[in-house]
């Protein structure tokens, strides 16, 4: 069977995560990007980002996969368009749409093409195009990728949402069509509807997260571990076990960014939403708590050696935007203290990024005469250090602040470190 060619806009996570997955599914895909540099790495097979699976996928379809800096490129060839762009947050915390607009002003006049929106909008933002350009198809498609295993969730995802007015009705069914393959549930629905989905979703597992962060800081002066209490209320079937894991808050390019944006919406309608003005207060609060953890052990934290272990926002990403790493690095030089970070996968590009801190080659190299040890990213690599020998030998003082409760307290603890999880 014939399979459409489509277009894709932007060769970052999401949009290369999506060209990689429906050139898999046979689809002839061309992929304009406007850094030139990208597009010849990408010709070249080499992938730009960190993503587990993706440079593996890009190379074994790399006969049908065609990237470009040209818009007409790929308006020759392809009708639907799915829009793969940044949507930054502003400095009021709506969302920047230039880059939405851009794409828009370079379709010229053309009546056979539709946008398929990846990018994540404000609501009203589909009817407002469609209004303007009522000679372009739109259809919302809006993407639930997590970083670090976005090509496993594209290929078995858990919903598709297709979004689409009266008018585009039919390029919404191709759309829908392009997703058979993969068995999933489709909802099909308006564009509005499509648009608050996103955000609704991401709120709602922000909510999560901030919720049991709060558990978790209840139980520290309480008593109760939030493992326990996160295992317990997971298996009701109503709660679920995921994004239950307490820790030093949420990061990313999205989390913060569209719990931002959503509140920001429903101010601009008069809507005050209460619940996630709380949601962001709390996690940025979260994510400065470690600095007390120190001191209540270290006392002033001026000129003490700190090793800050994990950059990236979560692991298996190369991601740093929003991450907790940054504002705890910010703060901590803010108290005198010196910070040695090291992060695998960041590595170098981490230099500049985190206020005065040195970065250091390896974990070992961060930890050696440290007064403490924070860990704010989950790596396995950090796991696996030999804490109670190496680890314990170099460091000055054997403190760890676990921020995700990744590491074996118990095992710690009998080794001689002074442990502070979260919310334990
Ligand atoms: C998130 C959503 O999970 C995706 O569905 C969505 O497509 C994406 O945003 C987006 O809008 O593009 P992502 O930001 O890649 O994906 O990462 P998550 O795995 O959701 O993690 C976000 C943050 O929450 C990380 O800092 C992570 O450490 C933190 N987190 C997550 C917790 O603190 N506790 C948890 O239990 C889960």
């Amino acid at each position: 069977m014939d399979r459409e060619p489509i277009g894709v806009i932007g060769a970052g996570y999401v949009g290369l995560v999506t060209a990689a997955g429906f050139a898999e599914l046979g689809h002839e895909v061309w992929v304009r990007e406007i850094v030139p540099e990208k597009v010849e790495s990408l010709g070249r097979g080499e992938v730009p980002i960190h993503e587990p699976g993706l440079p593996e996928l890009v190379r074994k379809n790399a006969e049908r996969l065609h990237f470009t800096t040209e818009m007409g490129d790929m308006l020759e060839r392809a009708r639907l368009l799915f829009v793969c762009v940044d949507t930054p947050p502003t400095y009021s915390g709506d969302a920047d749409l230039s880059r939405v607009e851009a794409v828009l002003s370079e379709l010229g006049d053309s009546n056979e093409h539709a946008l398929v929106m990846k990018s994540t909008v404000p609501v009203g933002t589909g009817r407002s195009i469609a209004r303007r350009r009522e000679e372009i198809g739109y259809v919302s498609n809006p993407e639930f990728l997590k970083e670090g295993s976005a090509v496993d969730d594209f290929r078995s995802p858990d919903r598709v949402v297709v979004g689409a007015d009266e008018d585009s009705a039919e390029y919404a069914d191709r759309v829908e069509a392009l997703y058979a393959p993969l068995d999933a549930e489709i909802v099909r629905t308006d564009v509005a509807s499509a648009e608050m989905i996103k955000l609704a979703s991401n709120a709602f597992l922000a909510t999560k997260i901030s919720f049991i962060n709060e558990i978790a800081n209840v139980s520290e002066e309480l008593g109760a571990d939030v493992r326990e209490v996160a295992r317990g209320m997971g298996l009701d079937d109503r709660i679920g076990p995921k994004f239950l894991q307490a820790g030093v808050g949420f990061g990313g390019s999205c989390f913060p960014k569209d719990v931002q944006a959503l509140k920001q919406l429903a101010g601009n309608t008069g809507y005050h939403f209460q619940l996630l003005t709380a949601v962001i207060e709390v996690n940025e609060l979260q994510k400065r708590r470690t600095i007390s953890k120190l001191q209540k052990h270290l006392g002033s934290l001026a000129g003490k050696e700190v090793a800050l272990l994990g950059v990236a926002f979560k692991p298996d990403t190369d991601d740093v935007r929003e991450a907790t790493s940054l504002v705890l690095a910010g703060r901590l030089a803010g108290e005198g203290a010196n910070v040695r970070a090291y992060d695998p996968v960041v590595g170098e590009r981490a230099r500049g990024m985190l206020a005065g801190a040195t970065i250091a080659g390896s974990a070992l190299e961060a930890l050696d005469g440290a007064d403490a040890a924070v860990l704010v990213t989950e790596w396995q690599e950090f796991g696996e250090l030999d804490w109670t020998g190496e680890v314990k030998s170099r460091m000055r003082v054997p403190l760890v602040v676990d921020g995700r409760n990744y590491l074996d307290r118990e095992e710690l603890v009998a080794a001689g470190f002074t442990y502070e999880g979260i919310g334990r």
